[in-house]
């Protein structure tokens, strides 16, 4: 149905925001992460090639994509009714909620949004775990003042363990990561039933194969293979 041989639609052009561990990271200069990998299985099942990745900040993924510079998302990306307005999202693949990180043994320990009243909050721009700031924000239990944006979690973090802020809403398995590998924890989570998909142009035909591609590497067990490898 693509094209004849040789054409570039069966190259596609990735993107992704690294700084996400699991998800998107660097390790030892290398790229790494369950997205990447998911989206190199999927990409393969499906019959395509994936050219090399463009690693850009979070928030400047959408433009890109819509103006062509890249092809497709894979970026732990929430699918959202603002952002379908403007991409196209394959089926979900991961599930997610957003977590209230502080200093690991420090004395804020909040136990509820209410308790975040006067402190000072992170998050990374252009994220839903900016939008949940946003709306504490808007709901009068954080004051706009407080909130501090990030161009990646792991400079919202440092600000953290530095004391530049009290604490850092983020993706609940990026959290975890976090609390696992620096001086932070999870003081409580917030439920927000995320699901995360690739993003594609909302032109771009190719979506059918890469929902096929998800199915089949999900049927084979792959799926189940890279959770293990990155969450187990
Ligand atoms: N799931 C969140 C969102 O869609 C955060 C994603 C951040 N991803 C990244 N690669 N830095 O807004």
């Amino acid at each position: 149905q693509e094209g004849s041989s040789g054409s570039d639609a069966e190259t596609l052009v990735p993107g992704t925001a690294p700084g996400f561990a699991p998800f998107e990271f660097k390790e030892g200069g290398e790229l790494t992460g369950f997205d990447i990998d998911l989206l190199a299985a999927v990409a393969e099942e499906a019959g395509y090639e994936l050219a090399e990745w463009s690693e850009l900040d979070f928030e400047t993924l959408i433009p890109s994509l819509t103006e062509g510079d890249i092809d497709i998302i894979a970026a732990g990306m929430t699918i959202t009714d603002e952002r379908s307005q403007q991409i196209a999202f394959s089926d979900p693949y991961f599930e997610s909620n957003q977590s209230v990180l502080v200093r690991e043994g420090g004395s804020f320990q909040p136990e509820s949004e209410d308790d975040l009243s006067g402190n000072r909050v992170g998050a990374q721009s252009g994220t839903t775990g900016e939008g949940e700031v946003e709306r504490m924000i808007e709901e009068g239990t954080l004051s706009g003042e407080n909130f501090r944006q990030f161009e990646n979690y792991p400079l919202a973090v440092d600000a953290l363990e530095s004391g530049d802020v009290d604490a850092v809403v983020a993706d609940v398995p990026v959290a975890e990561n976090f609390a696992a590998s620096r001086d932070v924890e999870i003081a409580f989570t917030i439920q927000t039933n995320e699901n995360f998909g690739f993003g594609m142009r909302q032109d771009d035909d190719r979506i059918e194969d890469i929902n096929e591609g998800l199915s089949a590497v999900q049927e084979s067990g792959t799926y189940d293979e890279l959770v293990s490898e990155y969450f187990g």
